[in-house]
């Protein structure tokens, strides 16, 4: 029979400060090709001013800084106090001086035509679909005329992961992806911006492939997940941990792979 111990521990429905401080190396390097890449169609250069909307640990609005200087400034807003309170302690210790305030993607705490680039990443995830459109308002709104604003959000539905029972492990990866307010949020970018008024609006899809268990929880926080559904007996605990125990098999066998899907929508501000 499986330990199905896991599913008791306290991790279940961890906070996203604790989510994010687990492993904050492991996640930007595992997000580091699609960061790279998205980030050099912002055109950032000396004297720009950056807008890191849902800025969490500060990792990426931290790795912008050089990019605008000298004369740029970067700012990150979050709605998680504790998180803003990591970010700017990451910049201090980073030698760059940001502004990190909390405040809502749903209502930025910014006057219009502020920033030459605003930024959100895996914020929309977070979001009710309902509240998404608001968001992308407030994003093209803070944006200089003629600025950029991009969106960067996974689709968790696409997740795809290796198991011998693949229904079931189809099953459980669209459960723990549900776990996410708008699971599909990836999906919608380019139509949320071109509706929120931003022009020349380009979306480009961002697969991620990962070959092993301990750079694909950098970006899903499996365990917890799965721990928080068996807790709410959304899954059958005894499965979930055979699931469990066999992604770690192949993990160590060298078999286990799973693939994440993001989307980026970049435009402009007319
Ligand atoms: C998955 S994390 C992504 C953090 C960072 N953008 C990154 O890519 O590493 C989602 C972040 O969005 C923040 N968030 C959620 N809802 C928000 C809102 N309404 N306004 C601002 N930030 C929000 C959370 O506090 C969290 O830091």
């Amino acid at each position: 029979m499986n330990d199905t111990s896991w599913a008791r521990s306290g991790d279940a429905g961890r906070s996203d400060v604790e989510r994010q401080a687990a492993r904050p190396g492991a996640l930007a390097a595992a997000l580091s090709e699609t960061r790279a890449k998205t980030v050099a169609e912002l055109g950032l250069g000396p004297g720009m001013s950056v807008l890191d909307a849902g800025s969490g640990a500060g990792e990426l609005a931290i790795s912008l800084a050089s990019r605008v200087q000298p004369g740029g400034r970067v700012v990150g807003v979050d709605l998680n106090a504790e998180l803003c309170d990591r970010a700017r302690a990451a910049a201090a210790s980073a030698g760059v001086n940001i502004d990190f305030r909390v405040g809502d993607i749903r209502e930025l705490p910014f006057d219009g035509d502020e920033f030459d680039a605003v930024r959100s990443e895996r914020v929309f995830h977070c979001l009710d679909p309902a509240e998404a459109p608001c968001a992308a308002a407030e994003l093209v709104r803070v944006a200089k005329r003629g600025g950029i604003v991009q969106i960067v959000d996974p689709d968790h539905l696409q997740t795809a992961i290796t198991a011998t029972d693949r229904e079931r492990g189809r099953l459980l990866a669209e459960q723990f992806s549900r776990i996410s307010k708008n699971p599909e949020s990836g999906l919608y970018l380019g139509g949320l911006l071109r509706a929120a008024g931003a022009a020349d609006v380009s979306v480009e899809l961002w697969p991620s492939m990962f070959t092993s268990l301990e750079a694909f929880l950098a970006v899903r926080d499996l365990w917890s997940e799965l721990a928080y559904l068996v807790a709410r007996r959304v899954v059958d605990a005894e499965q979930t941990a055979a699931f469990m125990a066999e992604l770690e098999d192949r993990d160590r066998e060298g078999s286990f792979l799973a693939t994440v899907i993001t989307y980026s929508a970049t435009g402009r501000k007319p």
